[in-house]
């Protein structure tokens, strides 16, 4: 028989308890930091040491971290589940937590590309996160380097890629995201109508919990337990 297939849509709140803070969130990052200067393609023109300097930190942070429950949980459902991860996170901890399947529509703090031409793939490579990224470090057609990150005023090209597997869902859960940054919270209207679809956040979700969710209102690594005992 075939498996059924879980797509999740994940963000920063299935992360939050690996230690890597959220963004909108009381503690998050966009009260510290302005997105607008560290995430943009416009503040990467204006001071791109400043942006750099933002990413590094981030992606040597990365090291520090370990994947958590939520995270190794969604990797074991594959033996039960065809399962598909669609996560607007840049960390790599599904993949460390062992999922196969995993489609990061806002980059991969664990890559670079060139600034001249971003999503070529050839230019697309793993570097290794203890290393910086430095104002005049070359990528190989010349162009500075810079992280695979997709800014604000960037494309995002892996939509066509997500909404395919959206909608090809027979169980959809989301898990940790505010739901207000588009096109990516967009993704929930293409799963198909009519099938079980979850919402886990320990926060209330007035006013953008769209339609036909059931709000499992908890911290990803409890609310993790408790989606699963559904299934059963
Ligand atoms: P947000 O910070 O906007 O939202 C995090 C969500 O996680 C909120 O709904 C929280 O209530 C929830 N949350 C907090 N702790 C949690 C926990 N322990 N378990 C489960 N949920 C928890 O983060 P995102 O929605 O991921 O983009 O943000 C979307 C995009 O905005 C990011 O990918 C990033 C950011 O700007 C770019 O940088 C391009």
């Amino acid at each position: 028989m075939n498996k059924r297939h879980i797509v999740f849509l994940t963000g920063a709140g299935i992360s939050a308890e690996s230690g890597i803070p959220t963004f909108r969130d009381s503690n998050g990052m966009w009260g510290k930091y302005d997105a607008m200067k560290l995430a943009s393609i416009e503040g990467f023109r204006e001071n791109p040491q400043a942006v750099l300097d933002f990413y590094n930190a981030r992606r040597k942070n990365l090291l520090e971290v370990e994947p958590n429950h939520a995270h190794r949980v969604l990797a074991e459902l594959e033996n039960e589940y065809e399962v598909t991860i669609v996560t607007q996170n840049v960390d790599n901890l599904h993949e460390r937590a062992g999922s196969s399947r995993v489609i990061h529509l806002h980059g991969e703090l664990s890559k670079v590309t060139s600034s001249r031409n971003k999503l070529l793939p050839d230019n697309i490579k793993e570097y290794p996160l203890d290393v910086p990224i430095r104002l005049g470090d070359k990528a190989a057609d010349g162009s500075q380097l810079r992280p695979y990150i997709v800014w604000f005023g960037e494309y995002v090209d892996k939509m066509d890629e997500a909404e395919y597997w959206v909608k090809q869902a027979d169980i959809f859960v989301v898990i940790g995201t505010s739901l207000v940054v588009y096109p990516a919270a967009g993704l929930v209207d293409y799963a198909p109508k009519g099938i079980p679809k979850y919402l886990i956040d320990p926060n209330e979700m007035e006013g953008v919990l769209p339609l036909g969710f059931q709000h499992i209102k908890a911290k990803a690594v409890e609310g993790i337990d408790r989606l699963v005992k559904e299934f059963s």
